[in-house]
């Protein structure tokens, strides 16, 4: 209930400082997934409400961070300019730390050149229409009140998807990404286990994924495995750059006016 009530703390913040959302109605269910929802040539070249977990860009790799900002993503902003890579992150309103508290991370993060994405922390796949866009609007607020225009791009929570989850998204007009190399870095957060993260990511791109999972909010993570993962990335003569670069999306699609 602890996530739960972290979540409602950001809501909290949208309706005490503003008047009560004008919400969309819901879509019909004839609506859901349907070619309003697919790529045409009058529309941007990414489609809206569709999981995206592979770049096109060939010889590009996209490191995707979730669950910050935190009081480890500087150290991964650190290691990423050493490496003179560009990433992506994901971020929370208020969850392992709240993103007002952290405004001077958010900007280093986009000033750097990163890509900043919404990582909402409901699970968007239990809840109803309206409250999906309640979280994602809720986002949207923070975001704009910190750097003044907010992400067009969004990552679910644990990346759980359903067809309104889509829908709602796509009406919102986010691009969804998920991920083709997983690390369970949350489940190696410790000094002697990063090392099996590591395998899970050199695995990943074996198996041609180009999209990865991690979450800066580790310390170990930051404090090891990221530096396993550009290593790795190194070796390998891959370009590690944001999202939007490894799929060819013009960077002024990657944010909007709120
Ligand atoms: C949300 O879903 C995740 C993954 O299934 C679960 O671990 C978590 O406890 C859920 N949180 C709430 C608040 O229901
Ligand atoms: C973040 O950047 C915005 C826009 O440039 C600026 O208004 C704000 O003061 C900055 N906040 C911090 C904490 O640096």
């Amino acid at each position: 209930m602890y996530h739960l009530a972290s979540c409602l703390a950001v809501l909290s913040i949208v309706t005490r400082s503003s008047a009560t959302p004008v919400l969309p109605t819901a879509p019909s269910p004839q609506s859901i997934l349907t070619s309003s929802t697919l790529l045409s040539r009058d529309e941007p070249q990414l489609p809206y409400g569709q999981v995206i977990d592979r770049c096109t860009v060939p010889g590009t790799i996209a490191f995707a961070f979730d669950d910050g900002p935190y009081i480890y993503t500087e150290h991964v902003l650190d290691l990423l300019a050493d490496a003179g890579m560009s990433a992506t992150f994901f971020l929370c309103g208020d969850w392992e730390g709240n993103i007002y508290d952290f405004s001077h991370v958010v900007n280093r993060t986009l000033s750097e050149g990163h890509q900043i994405g919404s990582h909402s922390h409901y699970n968007l796949t239990t809840v109803p229409y309206q409250t999906i866009l309640k979280e994602m609007y809720a986002l949207e607020k923070a975001f704009s009140d910190i750097l003044g225009f907010v992400p067009t791009y969004t990552r679910t929570p644990w990346m759980h998807v359903n067809e309104l989850v889509l829908s709602a998204l796509a009406d919102l007009q986010y691009h969804v990404i998920g991920a083709s190399i997983l690390t369970d870095d949350k489940a190696n957060n410790s000094p002697d286990r990063t090392e099996r993260s590591a395998e899970m990511f050199r695995e990943g791109l074996e198996q041609g994924g180009s999209i990865s999972l991690a979450h800066e909010t580790q310390r170990y993570t930051a404090e090891s495995l990221v530096e396993k993962m550009i290593e790795e990335v190194e070796k390998r003569g891959l370009k590690a750059v944001t999202v939007g670069e490894c799929l060819g999306h013009p960077q002024e699609l990657w944010y909007r006016e709120r």
